[in-house]
């Protein structure tokens, strides 16, 4: 096996309840910071880190995420028509190689370790990215891309990893380390939604993974974990159990919640902000209103 990563699973078969009655009909990944859907942010940072195979794992209810990435004859033509060349330069963000995107349906949202699993019989004996959209990471340098530079040195599985307030470790993933050089971090044990006052660390792992496929394996047999839903981070916690490596990877960037309100929002103020056509008028707005906050 060797560490080069080709491979990214995209696991788009939640419920995103958070978003009701919104994601009633629009999933959560065809939503949008700016102009752009929460999947074409993840879509970019995968090509960056030079991904060239895209699964998605999808669900009822996400053909607009299919759609989206499918050719729209008639709306170029209506642009051509129109001579509006930058709209279809624009429109070819969306194009994908041919053959380069899969979908497998989860049929059950039994958890995001389920949804990774639905996608075993795609990946070989390689290793391959996990991305969430709905972590959004703003990086000169794209999170995944550093990573994979990492992984390539290193091997075994890497997680993304960040600090958070104590208070907030139950809602991830939390590393246990033995030790730390660089921006790597060598972990040696890894529970998922820790109770309040368990938490070994407040090193979180968020939504970029690198796993060898002996996580799928561990994700065969794995059982129901926090949350009553089969996890990821039990499978992955699972190949340190057999003596393989587990790294955290301390990413430089900012991550943004965009699986929740209040995190889509300040993601939405500050990808807004970094558009220079829009950076005037919405820092003029934000400081009329701060006064009053
Ligand atoms: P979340 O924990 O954010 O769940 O999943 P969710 O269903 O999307 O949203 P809420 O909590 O109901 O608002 C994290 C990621 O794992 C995927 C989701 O699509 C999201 O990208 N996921 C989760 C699956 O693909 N299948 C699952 O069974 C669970």
């Amino acid at each position: 096996m060797s560490n080069k990563v080709t491979t990214a699973i995209f696991p788009v078969a939640g419920l995103g309840t958070r978003f009701l009655p919104a994601t009633k009909s629009v999933p959560k990944e065809i939503m949008t910071l700016v102009d752009r859907p929460l999947i074409q942010y993840a879509i970019d940072e995968a090509r960056a880190a030079g991904i060239t195979e895209f699964i998605f794992v999808t669900s009822r209810g996400k053909g607009a995420l299919e759609d989206y990435f499918d050719l729209a004859p008639n709306l170029e033509e209506e642009l051509r028509m129109k001579g509006k060349t930058d709209m279809l330069e624009v429109l070819k963000q969306t194009n994908m190689d041919s053959g380069a995107l899969a979908y497998i349906r989860q049929h059950k949202a039994l958890g995001l370790g389920h949804a990774v699993w639905c996608a075993r019989r795609l990946i070989g004996d390689q290793p391959f990215a996990v991305i969430l959209p709905d972590d959004v990471i703003a990086a000169d340098k794209p999170c995944l891309q550093q990573m994979v530079e990492a992984y390539e040195e290193c091997g075994g599985n890497m997680v993304a990893a960040m600090e958070v307030p104590p208070e907030k470790t139950s809602s991830y993933g939390v590393l246990d380390i033995s030790s730390e050089e660089g921006n790597l971090l060598n972990v040696k044990n890894m529970v998922e939604k820790p109770a309040a006052g368990e938490a070994p660390s407040n090193l979180a792992v968020i939504g970029r993974y690198i796993l060898a496929p002996s996580v799928l394996k561990n994700l065969s047999s794995m059982g129901k974990g926090a949350g009553g839903e089969i996890q990821l981070t039990d499978a992955i916690a699972a190949d340190l159990e057999k003596g393989r490596k587990v790294f955290g990877y301390r990413f430089e960037g900012q991550r943004f919640d965009c699986g929740s309100k209040s995190g889509f929002l300040q993601a939405t103020v500050a990808f807004g902000l970094a558009r220079p056509e829009l950076q005037g008028d919405l820092s003029e707005y934000i400081k009329s209103i701060a006064p009053t906050l």
